[in-house]
């Protein structure tokens, strides 16, 4: 009988050590969900919505893009998700040229639909999702929904974000469950890393690092210094250097020199910087062929000040000298 008892306890804990395993090696590193409540007051959500549209452009991914007017604004219902890659789409990699996407994936609906959108979310659910890339179910999300960078967001931006996002007009829209093929699958539920602590919002009277912020959270950073290919890491030496080959409907856009140096923003006003975006207020038609990724209409609606405290930022980098990438 004790042998019996013995080798059922034998078995359970056998049990229990796969599925530990099997846990680790198949879902992220992660906390809990925090169990905050955003309390929604008018300020947070204006400035989520200014967050939301114009700054951390969540809806840019997050909608079908109208690329007849320049920048791709996003199309109406906005945050209710668009078309999907799949194992035919031939998806612009950046830095790697183009291949077909490893399964499939679709740009979710983020709107408050509680079937198909994130209506049913907690708070502390979507503020994990947005920066520390952790599915409802505890899976990591594919790297594309740009969570390393949103994890520099402030807790007081983040619960702006979610106080502008329990707002949306909620629209039924059903983007499939997403497929990942071996060894994507696992590689990408390496890539999560918790956040150890709060994350403070940067003083806006120190205007340096309220520009560097706005311009890491932006994704200034990200689409304008050199990667190494199929990393996230930046190239040393090369922060904001520009050069990053970027590909739209057969043609290839380098990201422009955001440095000091003449080949850059060297020889640009302040002013001029400001008016490059103040001029795509509206939305303006384009020819295919003269479009560009980056969404300037978005980025036009963020206020001159914040505009003048990234020119500013800029201005105190390193001047580096730009050179494309190569494909
Ligand atoms: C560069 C494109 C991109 C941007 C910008 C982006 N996302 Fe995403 N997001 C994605 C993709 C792609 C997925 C799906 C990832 C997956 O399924 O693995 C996703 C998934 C999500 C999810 C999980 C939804 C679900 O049903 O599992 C949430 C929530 C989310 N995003 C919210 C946001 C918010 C809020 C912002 C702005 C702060 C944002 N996203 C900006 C591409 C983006
Ligand atoms: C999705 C990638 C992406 C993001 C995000 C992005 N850019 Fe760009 N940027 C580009 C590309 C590609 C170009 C070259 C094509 C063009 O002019 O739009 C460019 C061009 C520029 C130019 C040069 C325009 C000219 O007149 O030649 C400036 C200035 C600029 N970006 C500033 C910024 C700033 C500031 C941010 C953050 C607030 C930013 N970009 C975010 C991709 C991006």
């Amino acid at each position: 009988m004790k042998k019996v008892f013995l080798g059922l306890v034998g078995v359970i804990a056998l049990v229990v050590g796969a599925g530990a395993l099997y846990y680790s090696l198949l879902l992220p590193k992660q906390h809990p969900p925090s169990d905050i409540r955003v309390e929604l007051t008018p300020e947070k959500i204006e400035r989520g919505r200014y967050l939301v549209i114009n700054v951390l452009q969540c809806v840019d991914c997050h909608s079908e893009r109208d690329w007849n007017l320049y920048g791709g604004p996003p199309m109406e219902p906005v945050g209710a998700g668009r078309e999907c890659f799949d194992r035919n789409t031939r998806v612009a990699g950046v830095n790697v040229g183009e291949e077909s996407f490893p399964g499939r994936m679709c740009m979710r609906n983020i709107t408050q639909d509680t079937e198909t959108g994130i209506g049913a979310w907690t708070d502390g659910e979507i503020i994990r999702a947005v920066r520390e890339g952790i599915g409802r179910e505890g899976q990591g999300l594919f790297p594309i929904m740009p969570y390393f960078i949103y994890r520099n967001v402030s807790d007081a931006d983040m619960e702006a974000v979610v106080a502008y996002l329990r707002t949306m007009e909620p629209v039924e829209s059903l983007r499939p469950e997403r497929e990942v093929d071996f060894p994507m699958s696992t590689l990408i539920q390496l890539f999560p890393e918790p956040l150890d602590g709060p994350v403070p919002m940067p003083a806006r009277d120190d205007p340096l690092a309220y520009g560097e912020y706005l311009s890491v959270v932006s994704r200034c950073q990200f689409c304008h210094t050199p990667r190494n290919p199929r990393s996230m890491e930046g190239k040393p030496g090369r922060k904001y250097a520009g050069g990053m080959p970027f590909f739209l409907g057969g043609n290839t856009l380098y990201s422009f020199n955001l440095t000091p140096h003449e080949s850059g923003l060297g020889s640009w006003t302040r002013e001029q910087f400001i008016q490059r975006f103040k001029m795509h207020s509206a939305p303006q038609p384009v020819r295919p062929e003269n479009n560009t990724l980056m969404n300037w209409n978005a980025f036009a609606g963020m206020t001159e000040d914040d505009l003048g405290m990234l020119y500013d930022y800029f201005m105190t980098l390193t001047p580096v000298p730009l050179e494309l990438e190569p494909i």
